[in-house]
């Protein structure tokens, strides 16, 4: 077996809204999720994060379970409505203290943080003023990075800007299936552009706070053409474009690839060299989310970028309908290394929905359907290492079942599962066998 001298970080990842409960305590402002869920129609079931898995209060549980496991990172996000209940101005301390003692929590049991400032919920008084659609928004989004890390950058070396900027702009501001709802082409691409100033300017407020280790994280799949027709094969290099290569052409090459007018059309705004300058600071990592490749045909009713998704009888999905494709994560992890050079990688996101696992015993629920995604992925992290890629971490999603945004409670990504109406925790086998692989490996992949 190859050796990999580097140490290697083994974790799991969550976000805030998704998982701690208790969203107005202690001072805490109303986010755009926490407004969005309570409106009627856009969660499965009819779910909020009011309650999700009570992470709020029930923390110290949730340490102890990832120092049970062995567990070396830990990538979670802050909520910024608990930290700066309008968005801007007036601090709220209670926040931070959450964050404070959850954080020593981690560092006591020698876990270390990877934190996300933005992973998608967000000041609803801050929404109320044009939110993303703002220009002011990136200078918001420099104060809450300053704010954050003079609280905690004497406990946090990992921090990124933000979660998956694309799906921001593709479920909140095209689909509007994610807060807050909008569903305008025209809008979408200006999205784009703040959010990637927001980053630029965090990421210069992290480093001027003395930030040592600042990144970005996005999803990337690989996109198949489900036919060699050329219609097709289009369909799938728009669909490419659109998610692989908005986002870190412009952080890293500092320009929007080629191709983004055949995707939005005249609804794509041709920005300049200048409304991009700022964006492409040098980052010290990337984090790469990774589920699904996907396979596409042309669709010309379809939103930008036209196509729709094809899926075969003799292939494996998840619960949400994703397929388990591991191969595609070390195609993904080599695109990036050559597109984009050399940059240190993380697999910040890793993970299958299924349904309720079986019943082995009280205290074991078997999922071995997860235990085969996650132990193929990791091998294929492996593969891509060995071939070079500079690759320093693997995050599960998720540590626990949670609310998954707009399909509420209903879809389950834990490898630690969580009864809805007790809260109990109970380990799935797949966090055994995680637990098992990160032993038997140690600091190593
Ligand atoms: C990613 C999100 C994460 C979770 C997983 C399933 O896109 O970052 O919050 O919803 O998908």
């Amino acid at each position: 077996m190859t050796e990999f001298p580097k140490e290697f970080w083994w974790g799991a990842a969550t976000s805030a809204y998704q998982i701690e409960g208790s969203p107005l305590a202690d001072g805490a402002g109303v986010s755009n999720w926490h407004r969005f869920s309570h409106e009627p129609g856009h969660i499965q079931g009819g779910d909020t994060g009011d309650v999700a898995c009570d992470h709020y209060r029930r923390w110290r549980e949730d340490v102890d379970i990832m120092s049970g496991l062995g567990l070396t990172a830990y990538r979670l996000s802050l909520s910024w409505s608990r930290i700066l209940p309008q968005g801007t101005g007036a601090v709220n301390e209670r926040g931070l203290d959450f964050y404070r003692s959850l954080i020593d929590g981690l560092l006591e049991q020698s876990i270390e943080p990877f934190v996300t400032l933005f992973h998608w919920d967000y000041p609803a008084a801050l929404d109320d003023r044009g939110g993303w659609q703002n220009p002011d928004s990136a200078s918001w989004f420099a104060e809450y990075a300053r704010v954050v890390v003079r609280a905690l950058g004497d406990r946090v070396r990992y921090w990124t800007t933000m979660n998956e900027p694309w799906v921001v702009v593709d479920a909140g501001y095209l689909h509007g299936v994610h807060a807050p709802g909008v569903r305008d082409v025209r809008i979408a691409p200006w999205i784009s552009l703040r959010l990637l100033r927001a980053h630029g300017d965090g990421v210069r407020a992290l480093r001027t706070e003395g930030a040592k280790h600042v990144g970005l994280v996005v999803n990337l799949e690989p996109k198949d053409p489900a036919s060699e027709s050329p219609l097709d094969v289009s369909a799938a290099h728009r669909s490419d474009v659109y998610m692989n290569q908005q986002y870190l052409d412009a952080v890293m090459f500092g320009r929007y690839p080629e191709g983004m007018d055949e995707v939005f059309g005249d609804a794509w705004p041709r920005f300049s060299a200048s409304d991009l300058e700022g964006i492409s600071e040098p980052l010290d990592f990337l984090g790469i989310n990774y589920y699904q490749r996907s396979v596409v045909r042309n669709d010309e009713t379809a939103l930008p970028p036209q196509a729709a998704p094809v899926r075969s009888p003799e292939k494996e999905y998840s619960d949400l309908g994703w397929e388990v494709y591991p191969d595609g994560l070390t195609r993904t992890l080599i695109w990036v290394r050559e597109r984009y050079g050399d940059v240190p990688l993380y697999v910040t996101e890793n993970g299958m929905a299924l349904p309720e696992p079986v019943t082995l015993d009280v205290s074991i629920l078997d999922d071995p359907r997860r235990v085969s995604y996650v132990r193929s992925h990791i091998a294929a992290v492996r593969e891509a290492i060995r071939r070079g890629v500079d690759v320093r971490g693997y995050f599960v999603w998720s540590l626990l079942d949670n609310f998954e945004w707009a399909c509420g409670r209903s879809k389950r990504f834990g490898i630690v599962h969580v009864d809805q109406d007790t809260q109990r925790r109970t380990l799935k086998t797949s966090a055994l066998f995680y637990q098992d692989v990160i032993q038997s490996r140690g600091g190593r992949l």
